[in-house]
C-alpha cells in the first residue's frame, strides 16, 4: 500500500534575502513551499505579505501553501488565493466568518485550510470539515520557528484523524512546528499526512536531503510493520 506523505518546507527558516534560491534548493525533493504570513497582531512577529507571495509565485516552481497567522483573515485570505497560492490556511481563532472565508478561498481556486492552535479543540470545528481541504494542527504556539514540539498535541492529531477519516481522503492533516527527524514519526503515527518543517530543512547543510530523510521517516511511521503473530 502506498502511503501518501507530503512535505512542505517552511521558508520562515530560509534566508529571506535569497528566497528564490532557497525555494529552488527544495524544488525536487518537496511537495509544497510553506509560506508563513504573520501580522504582528495575531502572533507577535511580522514576516511575509502579499507582495512577497506574488513574487514567489512567479519565481518558485513548487505550489505555495500560505499559512495566514493574521487577524481578520476574512478580509485578506481570498487575496492570497488570487495571488496564486494553491492552499490558503486561515486560523479558526481569528476567523469571524469561517464558512464564508473558506468558500471564498475555494472560489478563488485554492484549497482551503483551517488552522488550530495547540489549545484549540478540534471537536469544536467538526461541523466545518465539509468546507475544508486541509486541517492544520499547530504543534507549537504559532509565531516563531525553531521551537520545541509539543507532545500534548498528539492526542488531538489522533482525534482529528478519526474525525477526518482514512488517509488518502480529501481532507489532509497537516502538522506545523518543531517537526524534525526526532518528532516526525510521532506525528505520522498519530495520523498526520502533511508535514511542515522549517529549521529541520533550511537549518541543515543540505535542505533537499533533509526533506528526503523526513519523508522516509514519516512514511515508515505511517505504515508500521505488522506485528508478528
Ligand atoms: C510557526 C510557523 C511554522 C514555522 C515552523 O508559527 O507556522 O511554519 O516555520 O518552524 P520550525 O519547523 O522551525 O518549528
Ligand atoms: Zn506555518
Amino acid at each position: 500500500m502506498l502511503v501518501s506523505v507530503q512535505l512542505a518546507p517552511s521558508l520562515l527558516a530560509a534566508d529571506f534575502a535569497r528566497l528564490a534560491d532557497e525555494a529552488a534548493a527544495v524544488s525536487e525533493a518537496a511537495d509544497w513551499l510553506h509560506v508563513d504570513v504573520m501580522d504582528g497582531h495575531f502572533v507577535p512577529n511580522l514576516t511575509i505579505g502579499l507582495p512577497v507571495v506574488e513574487a514567489l509565485h512567479k519565481h518558485a516552481s513548487l505550489p505555495l501553501d500560505c499559512h495566514l497567522m493574521i487577524e481578520d483573515p476574512d478580509r485578506w485570505a481570498p487575496g492570497y488565493a488570487e495571488a496564486g497560492a494553491r492552499n490558503v490556511t486561515i486560523h479558526a481563532e481569528a476567523a469571524g466568518a469561517p464558512v464564508r472565508t473558506l468558500r471564498a478561498i475555494r472560489a478563488a481556486g485554492a484549497r482551503a485550510g483551517l488552522g488550530l492552535n495547540p489549545g484549540t479543540a478540534v471537536e469544536s470545528y467538526a461541523d466545518l470539515l465539509p468546507e475544508v481541504d486541509m486541517l492544520l494542527l499547530m504543534t507549537v504556539e504559532p509565531g516563531f520557528g525553531g521551537q520545541h514540539f509539543l507532545d500534548l498535541v498528539l492526542p488531538k492529531i489522533r482525534r482529528a484523524r478519526e474525525l477526518i477519516g482514512r488517509r488518502e481522503g480529501s481532507v489532509w492533516l497537516q502538522v506545523d512546528g518543531g517537526v524534525t527527524a526526532q518528532t516526525i514519526g510521532r506525528c505520522a503515527e498519530a495520523g498526520a499526512d502533511m508535514f511542515v518543517a522549517g529549521t529541520a530543512v533550511f537549518g541543515s547543510g543540505d535542505p533537499a536531503a533533509a526533506v528526503t530523510d523526513l519523508r522516509t521517516l514519516a512514511a515508515a511511521a505511517s505504515h508500521p510493520a505488522p506485528r508478528p503473530e
